[in-house]
């Protein structure tokens, strides 16, 4: 066939025929790169994909195969490709001066040696450019209407397959985030059960096993009839069995706020902060909206830091802020205690940790689920800081 003339619609079936029916992205830009070369008898085609930053990145090349090795890259905008890309209209050109060696080398191109070239851009529907096709002929020619239409079609098609393969990987980076949310969710919630059980375990479980150990011998002595013992006996059992009550009201307490319920987080605050023994808990937090989920997980934090700071920071006071910045909500637990040694950076894992690590681990799955910063500042002897801030919240 004369190959100024290209039997236009015969390229554009055989091309669809590929852009629809492959899979593999680069098998179908190198099959279209044929089919370019030879309905347009030009000497060859290389197909550019251009990458989010605007790069271009060689992906396929006829007839010499794009070889294995770092790709052929050309800067955003760099050259007459770049120039296509970004500005999404065809380009011909007669004598064209690749400055790119690697690139001279591909087009077969001795020193000094022009080429005559046809740059269209590949995108959909007047979007960004995904991809440019550039036709070459180290002949000198020039690609007329017919040609740069044939080949503008032909590139509409690998656009449409381009911007389809972008759309899946875009989901596939969605679902992968979807799914570290998900076992971020199940992770916090497993640390929290953990937490819970081994409360109840060092709380009511040994409480309730000793109470059954001085029932059981007031029972022996009952049946011997030693009075005195049995009364001893009870005596010891009813106040394990108020220990145990006093253990699961506190748990109770510790697992659900009415308070934070009804009235807000920070009232839910200044009521968790009246039921602490021993270090004084100033609060100075205003009331302002927050979705239900941030005030519950802001809440457990604070309890949390609380916690801490009853157990370990043998501190005189600590304050609990909370603070509305435009949209941002911050929350800081700062005590004068004995402080400690971080593990990690911000954010962190706390493997390695003194203690059980699950508070603060659950505090860091808890932030990052709300999609906030966690900072932890402390140092041995200079007291602790826990700062949590949350954006686009209120
Ligand atoms: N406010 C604090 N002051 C001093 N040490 C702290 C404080 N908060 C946490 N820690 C240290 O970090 C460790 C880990 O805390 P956490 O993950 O809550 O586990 P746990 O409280 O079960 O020990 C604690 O054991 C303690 O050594
Ligand atoms: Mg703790």
């Amino acid at each position: 066939m004369d190959p100024a003339t290209p039997d236009r619609d015969a390229l554009v079936a055989a091309a669809a025929r590929w852009v629809t029916r492959e899979p593999a992205l680069t098998v179908v830009l190198t099959e279209v790169a044929r089919l370019l070369t030879e309905a347009l008898g030009a000497d060859g085609c290389l197909a550019f994909l251009v990458e989010n930053g605007g790069d271009l990145v060689l992906a396929a090349s006829h007839p010499a195969p794009v070889t294995a090795g770092a790709p052929l890259r050309l800067p955003a905008g760099f050259g007459i490709a770049g120039r296509v890309a970004a500005e999404g209209t065809p380009v011909a050109l007669v004598d064209d001066h690749p400055r790119h060696p690697r690139h001279r080398e591909l087009l077969g191109l001795s020193p000094g040696q022009p080429v005559s070239r046809l740059y269209v851009p590949a995108r959909l529907a007047g979007g960004p450019s995904t991809a440019v096709l550039a036709l070459h002929s180290r002949t000198r020619r020039e690609f007329g209407r017919l040609e740069r239409d044939a080949a503008q079609r032909v590139a509409d098609l690998v656009g449409l397959r381009a911007y389809v393969a972008a759309a899946l990987t875009t989901m596939r980076e969605h679902r992968d985030e979807w799914d570290a949310v998900v076992a971020s969710a199940v992770a916090a919630q497993e640390a929290e059960r953990r937490r819970v059980a081994a409360d109840l375990h060092d709380g009511v479980t040994q409480a309730i096993a000793s109470l059954s150990f001085h029932l059981s011998a007031a029972d022996v002595a009952l049946g011997d009839g030693d009075v005195g013992y049995v009364a001893e006996q009870v005596t010891a059992a009813r106040s394990l069995a108020d220990l145990a009550l006093g253990e699961t009201r506190s748990a109770i307490t510790g697992l659900h706020s009415p308070v934070l319920d009804d009235q807000g987080l920070a009232a839910g605050l200044a009521a968790m902060a009246r039921g602490v023994r021993g270090p004084r808990i100033e609060v100075d937090a205003t009331d302002f909206p927050l979705p239900g989920h941030v005030s519950t997980s802001l809440f457990r934090i604070a309890q949390e830091s609380v916690q801490n700071v009853v157990k370990h920071a043998g501190a005189g006071r600590a304050v609990i802020r909370l603070t509305r910045h435009g949209h941002m909500v911050m929350l800081r637990i700062t005590d004068d205690g004995t402080g400690f040694d971080v593990p990690g950076s911000p954010g962190f894992d706390v493997p390695g940790s003194p203690g059980s690590g699950y508070g603060l681990r659950t505090m860091a799955e808890r932030v990052h689920l709300l999609g906030g910063r966690l900072r932890i500042e402390s140092r041995p002897g200079a007291g602790t800081t826990v700062e949590v801030t949350v954006p686009n919240v209120c």
